[in-house]
Parts: structure tokens; C-alpha cells; sequence
């Protein structure tokens, strides 16, 4: 069996060596803003983000070096949406990878600020010529992160909703909605790391049409499991304030159809992601492994 977690860890520390790279601090007091921004994505997030880049990646023969700066954007994106996912105004959060949020370890303006560095960024190493040799490949790549993390229909948009599902009217479909929310708050990121796979390695419209449906699945399942962690998980592994969701009234799978039946809706999700993958063969056992150890993780 693949040992998922293994190869995963891996990858992590590789990662992890590389990042600093990216942030060379100014020498004024300004510097506080990047080391914010440094606090922030080097205090040990599990890179799955990241490693479906590498992966998908490979899927096309790409390595870990041609995949990096794209891997790279892309957690910092991510890293700046989770800064301020835990502003006080958003979900009020003092804990996150089992340190302190950025603004508790630094102050609220600078956190930000820190989230605002990080997503700018983001996009000035994708348009770096180290991210792709190829002008329109590094412009389809900008594009794609663009829309995926914008407030239209992507992580923005998503958690806007998120924030308000409480306070829609009573009438609303539920389950359309918990569905909406999860699949842009953080589907949406984690399609773009398949996505952007796809558009360095040239993946032809199939292989984008399989990588999509699997990062679909894998993406509500995601937050499924990060929903059912805020219950039932621990404290110390999960490194965030538990039972937060329930606390601050936010509508979730588990909220609305219980934990049984959220663990099955995100087992079915898994399932259907896996045989989405069919088309690439044995080479896609690493990514059908990450889809199952989603809901299997503790962390
Ligand atoms: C947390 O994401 C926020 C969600 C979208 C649920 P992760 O669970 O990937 O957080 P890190 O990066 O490992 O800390
Ligand atoms: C956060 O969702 C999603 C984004 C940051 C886009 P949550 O609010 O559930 O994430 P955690 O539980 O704080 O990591
Ligand atoms: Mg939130
Ligand atoms: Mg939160
Ligand atoms: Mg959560």
C-alpha cells in the first residue's frame, strides 16, 4: 500500500527548505510586514496544497523543481487566506498550526497587512519567468489563481458566504448551500492546485476534464473532514481552537446532517474522486492515496 503520509512528509521538508528563499527581508523597520508574512507560511501547514501541485505535476513528467514556484504562490495564497480567516472580525481564531495566529503574534494591521504581502506575491512569483519558461503558460496560471481565490465565484466568494450563511433566510436550501460554500471557500484553491498541474505539464482537455472532477471531490471531502476535526479531533494534532463552527453558529456538513452522515457524504466524494483518475493508470496512485488519507487525517 502507498504510505501516503510518508512520501507526503517528505515532500514537506523539501518544501520547506526551499521557501525561505522566497522572502529576502528589507532592512528598515518595514521588514516587520515580511517577517509576518515569513511567520506565517513557514509554521508547518501540512503543504497538501502544494505537494497536488508536484503531483499533478508528475502526472506529465514534470519534477519537483519545475513545479515549485507555482507550488510555492500557491501557498502563499493560502497562507494569506488563512491569516485573515482568523482576524477578529472574521473568525476571531488565537491558535493556528498550533501557534500563535498572525495577529497575536504580531498585531491586527500587521496581519493585514501580511495577508495582502502574501497574496501580492503570490502572483509576482507566478509572473517570474523561474515559474514557467513560457509566457502564456505563466499567464493561464496568473488567470486560473486569480478567479479560483477571487470574490466572484472563488475562495473570497465563499468565504463571504460563510460568514453570512447564518444570517440567510430560513427557507434556504441547506444543502445547496453547505455545498456552495465548501466548494468555493476551499475547493476552489485545492482545484487549483490540480488545475495548475495540468497547465504546466500541457494536459490535453481529457486528462484536465479527470483532474478537475478529482479535485472537486477531494476538495468539499477536504473541508468535510476539517469540519468534522473541529469536533472530534485534537486539540494538540489539529493546532487550531476546536469545536469553533458550532460555537460561532457556521453552517457545516456536520451542523446540518450530523457526523455519520457527514463522514459518508465525504467517503462518497473520495470514492467518486478516485475513479475520476481512471485515465491516468498506475501513475496516479500517489493522488488516490492523498484522496483517502484526506478523511483519514488526524491533523
Ligand atoms: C485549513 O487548511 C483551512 C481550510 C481550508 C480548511 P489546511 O488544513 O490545509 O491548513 P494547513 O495549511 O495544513 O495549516
Ligand atoms: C477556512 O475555513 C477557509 C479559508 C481560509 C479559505 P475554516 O474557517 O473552516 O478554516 P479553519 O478551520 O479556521 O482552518
Ligand atoms: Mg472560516
Ligand atoms: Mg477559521
Ligand atoms: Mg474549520
Amino acid at each position: 500500500m502507498t504510505d501516503i503520509k510518508s512520501i507526503l512528509a517528505a515532500y514537506s521538508e523539501r518544501f520547506n527548505q526551499q521557501l525561505p528563499h522566497f522572502f529576502t527581508l528589507p532592512d528598515g523597520p518595514e521588514s516587520r510586514v515580511a517577517e509576518a508574512m515569513r511567520y506565517s507560511v513557514m509554521n508547518g501547514g501540512k503543504r497538501l496544497r502544494p505537494y497536488l501541485v508536484y503531483e499533478t505535476g508528475r502526472l506529465f513528467n514534470l519534477g519537483f523543481e519545475e513545479t515549485l514556484h507555482t507550488a510555492a504562490a500557491l501557498e502563499m495564497l493560502h497562507s494569506y487566506s488563512l491569516i485573515h480567516d482568523d482576524l477578529p472580525a472574521m473568525d476571531n481564531d488565537d491558535l493556528r498550526r498550533g501557534k500563535p495566529t498572525c495577529h497575536k503574534q504580531y498585531d491586527e494591521a500587521t496581519a493585514i497587512l501580511a495577508g495582502d504581502g502574501l497574496l501580492t506575491y503570490a502572483f509576482e512569483v507566478l509572473s517570474s519567468p523561474k515559474t514557467a519558461a513560457d509566457t502564456s503558460v505563466r499567464c493561464e496560471l496568473i488567470s486560473a489563481l486569480a478567479k479560483g481565490a477571487g470574490a466572484f465565484d472563488g475562495m473570497i466568494a465563499g468565504q463571504m458566504l460563510d460568514l453570512y450563511a447564518e444570517k440567510l433566510p430560513a427557507d434556504t436550501d441547506g444543502e445547496k448551500l453547505i455545498k456552495h460554500i465548501e466548494e468555493m471557500k476551499t475547493g476552489r484553491l485545492i482545484s487549483y492546485a490540480c488545475e495548475a498541474g495540468a497547465i504546466l505539464g500541457g494536459a490535453d482537455t481529457q486528462q484536465r476534464q479527470a483532474l478537475a472532477a478529482y479535485a472537486r471531490g477531494i476538495g468539499i471531502a477536504f473541508q468535510i473532514a476539517d469540519d468534522i476535526l473541529d469536533v472530534e479531533g485534537e486539540q494538540e494534532l489539529v493546532g487550531k481552537t476546536l469545536n469553533k463552527d458550532v460555537n460561532q453558529g457556521k453552517v457545516t456538513f456536520v451542523t446540518l446532517y450530523g457526523l455519520e452522515n457527514a463522514r459518508q457524504i465525504a467517503k462518497q466524494l473520495i470514492e467518486q474522486a478516485k475513479e475520476a483518475l481512471s485515465i491516468f493508470g498506475s501513475k496516479a496512485e500517489n493522488l488516490k492515496a492523498l484522496a483517502q488519507y484526506i478523511i483519514d487525517r488526524n491533523y
